[in-house]
């Protein structure tokens, strides 16, 4: 008789552990779920089921609005449609062996998740990106090398004929269509892009200034500029991604 009473609280206590770990887990699936800016969630309605759905497993490493949360992966908020398409074909390309270099960007963890990605969402997933707003606003933290990277970005080098860095970014690092935004970028993220045009690690530049700018960069000019770059400051406060978003309206 004990033994039954014993056995009847057994399991009425494992029916109420289900039961609040159920209670607990709808809980948790809807709080995740109202959780997402509505913003965001406006913006994820206007595309295909399809590309959302591609969004939302880039989201483990980009961030669901295209601001990552790890350094060395790069924020895809408000940077370039052509830019974003680009890169995108790039990465797809580096699993065909028939292809040059120049046209393949190889991104080890990304690998097979672009396969069956057709150019229509890889159009709708740039747009996407392009107009999310980048939410992070990073500063230099160097003052030593404040100067040093103002005078690589602003300036160049004549002496080894290293154009200056705006003269394609632009003085705010903004970019324009193939061109990326540099603007916000993380400087651990920057740095190993330099590390990568310059041993060729990165070979995807089909204009080849990249790589050609990097090997002339010392590793303290790496340092300061990715440092001067992490920490530019929009003055004019125009957001890029309603410049964007203007245009295309
Ligand atoms: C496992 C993590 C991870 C996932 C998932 C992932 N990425 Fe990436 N992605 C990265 C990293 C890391 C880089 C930068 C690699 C490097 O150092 O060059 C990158 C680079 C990129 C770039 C180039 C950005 C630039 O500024 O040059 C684009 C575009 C991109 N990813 C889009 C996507 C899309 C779209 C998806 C979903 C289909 C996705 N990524 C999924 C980690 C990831
Ligand atoms: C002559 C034009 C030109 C100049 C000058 C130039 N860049 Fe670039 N940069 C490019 C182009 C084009 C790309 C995109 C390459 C591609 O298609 O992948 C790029 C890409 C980059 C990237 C990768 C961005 C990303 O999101 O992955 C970084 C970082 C960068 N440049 C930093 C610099 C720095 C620092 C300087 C100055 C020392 C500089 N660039 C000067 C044209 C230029």
């Amino acid at each position: 008789m004990q033994c039954l009473t014993i056995f009847n609280m057994i399991k009425h206590r494992t029916i109420y552990l289900a039961l609040i770990i159920c209670i607990m887990s709808f809980l948790y699936a809807i709080t995740g779920k109202t959780e997402i800016d509505p913003k965001i969630q406006a913006s994820l309605k206007k595309i295909s089921t399809e590309s959302k759905k591609i969004i939302e497993e880039c989201a483990a490493c980009h961030g669901l609005d295209g601001n990552s949360s790890m350094r060395d992966t790069p924020d895809l908020a408000g940077q370039h449609i052509d830019y974003i398409i680009k890169q995108l074909q790039d990465i797809q390309q580096s699993s065909d062996p028939k292809m040059p270099n120049n046209r393949t960007r190889k991104i080890p963890v990304m690998t097979g998740m672009l396969n069956n990605v057709n150019k229509s969402n890889m159009i709708e997933i740039a747009h996407y990106y392009a107009n999310q707003t980048q939410s992070k606003r990073r500063v230099s933290g160097s003052k030593s090398l404040a100067k040093l990277g103002e005078a690589i970005y602003m300036g160049g080098n004549t002496t080894n004929n290293r154009p200056p860095c705006s003269g394609c970014h632009g003085f705010y690092g903004l970019g324009l269509s193939k061109m990326p935004r540099l603007q916000g970028l993380d400087k651990q993220y920057i740095i190993k892009q330099l590390y990568d045009f310059q041993k060729n690690m990165r070979t995807n530049d089909i204009t080849k200034a990249m790589p050609a700018i990097a090997k002339k960069l010392t590793p303290q000019e790496i340092e300061a500029v990715s440092d001067y770059i992490q920490g530019i400051q929009n003055p004019n406060k125009i957001d890029q991604a309603t410049i964007i978003s203007n245009t295309l309206k």
